[in-house]
């Protein structure tokens, strides 16, 4: 059912130096950071040949990564985003195995401009995972 690797995100306490690290330690094609207001983080694109690494840093007061970096205050990996072909059909498969769907279990529209779900990290061995359709 899961398709490609869409991106791996990370949580990271500064975006600029983190965005700098990519850029010039690792020689990366990094992006211009876009606030995305509806899911209360500024988001970073590095475009990988394979796939995309995604730098998410706190926008407001009540965004939702905000407690993983109180947790792992040097950042970490928040989550990974698979591509699916049919979000819906994905999301009621997933319901039907006993997986948890965060939120109103509807999709959203994520920071790439499609629709998105995020299962429970509890149900994929502590893992928070995104399906994007595509
Ligand atoms: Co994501």
């Amino acid at each position: 059912m899961i398709g490609r690797l869409n991106h791996v995100a990370i949580a990271v306490p500064d975006l600029a130096a983190a965005s700098a690290q990519y850029a010039d330690t690792l020689g990366a094609k990094v992006g211009a950071p876009q606030d995305e207001p509806e899911h209360g983080v500024t988001v970073v694109f590095i475009e990988l040949p394979n796939t995309k690494v995604e730098l998410l840093h706190p926008l407001g007061d009540d965004s939702p990564i905000k407690g993983f970096l109180d947790k792992n205050p040097s950042g970490g990996i928040h989550h990974m985003c698979f591509e699916v072909d049919d979000i819906l059909a994905a999301r009621d498969r997933l319901k039907a195995e006993g997986a948890r769907v965060l939120g109103s279990g509807e999709p959203k529209i994520g920071a790439h401009g499609k629709p998105v779900l995020f299962l429970h990290p509890k149900d994929f061995n502590g893992c928070l995972i995104e399906l994007e359709q595509v």
